[in-house]
């Protein structure tokens, strides 16, 4: 019997390299090891996005064409969107009864956020609960793996104190699940910051041959090269962190080059161009495909959540049972 992992992302738009090597490229290796399931998490969107809701719809197809366009395959693993497992709703509230309010408020995510943006009202119920709807998601699979960067770790502990509470409480019903730490390649922006779309240094995966070769030429490379022969520093330079992950087979020659003065920017940067299209326009291709593709991306996901739907009914019968709802 496989492991069963389970993950989610919220619907936030087209994902760029920083996601794709910080999340995505892993789900699609753990696919076939392990029991998985992928979801997307739009009820969390709403509990900090819930006053801009204008893309919304068209986010989820995003999120959902570049993971099948990166390699998830519905035939290997579970996709659905949460919404669409309506149990996920109905643990979440069965969860929110046992969960002390001190253990949401003491949550780092919680007020990292609420400082961090402001300009939301996000000083909301369903907000304080996120972490609590996150339990719901992870325990309603009985999950023993839940692959995530280190930010949500934090989720990860509250959601097996969740189910020790619950256990305790009315019955040995959820394992607890562990995090599945990503060994991460770091990857940075254009402009040698974390990538993030908040910054405007992304590449995304829906990004053209022409747009990468664009964005690497407008990458920022060492300061201290200006003619071909000063020699370089490669550690501080973005295109150097890129060739690493693009060009392994190649990056100890780009060092060697690069602090010898025998190479320029220029056709450093050509180079890893070429790696980089060569690796992502394969699934650039497939995206293009997918965007036209509106009812079978449906087709993927209403089957996904009949699939996830199966397993969510007979935890949430448990759950009834052991709680003293059920009458039956
Ligand atoms: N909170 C996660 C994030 O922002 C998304 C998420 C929701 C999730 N439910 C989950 C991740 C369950 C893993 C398991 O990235
Ligand atoms: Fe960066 Fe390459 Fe220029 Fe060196 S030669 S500074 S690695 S772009």
């Amino acid at each position: 019997m496989k492991k069963r992992i389970l993950s989610g992302m919220r619907p936030t738009g087209a994902l760029h390299l920083g996601n794709y090597y910080g999340a995505l490229e892993n789900w699609v290796k753990l696919q076939d090891e392990y029991d998985c399931y992928f979801f997307v998490a739009n009820w969390h969107a709403l509990t900090t996005g819930y006053e801009d809701i204008a893309d919304m719809k068209n986010n989820i197809y995003d999120v959902v064409i570049d993971w099948l366009s990166a390699g998830l395959d519905p035939e290997k693993s579970v996709i659905f969107v949460q919404s669409d497992v309506k149990e996920h709703a109905e643990l979440h509230l069965a969860f929110s009864m046992i969960t002390p309010l001190s253990w949401l408020y003491r949550c780092p995510t919680y007020k990292d956020q609420l400082s961090q943006l402001k300009e939301r009202n996000i000083a909301t119920y369903g907000f304080l609960g996120y972490p609590c709807l996150q339990a719901a998601d992870i325990l309603m699979y009985k999950s023993e793996f839940v692959p995530v960067g280190e930010d949500q770790l934090p989720h990860v502990e509250l959601t097996r104190e969740i189910a020790r509470r619950f256990n305790y409480l009315f019955g040995e019903v959820f394992p607890e699940p562990q995090g599945l730490l990503t060994k991460v390649k770091v990857l940075p922006g254009l402009d040698g910051r974390k990538m993030s779309k908040s910054y405007g240094n992304t590449i995304a995966l829906s990004d053209s041959p022409e747009m990468i070769l664009q964005k690497v030429k407008q990458m920022i490379t060492d300061p201290a090269r200006i003619k071909k022969t000063d020699p370089g520093h490669p550690e501080v330079c973005s295109v150097y962190a890129f060739h690493k992950i693009f060009n392994p087979e190649g990056v100890a020659e780009v060092e060697e080059n690069c602090r010898a003065g025998k190479i320029g920017c220029v056709q450093c940067k050509k180079m890893l161009a070429n790696k980089m299209v060569g690796y992502l326009e394969p699934i650039y291709t497939k995206r293009k495909e997918l965007e036209n593709k509106r009812s079978y991306i449906q087709e993927v996901l209403h089957d996904g959540a009949r699939k996830a739907r199966q397993v969510a009914a007979k935890t949430m019968e448990e759950v009834k049972q052991s709680m003293g709802i059920s009458y039956e």
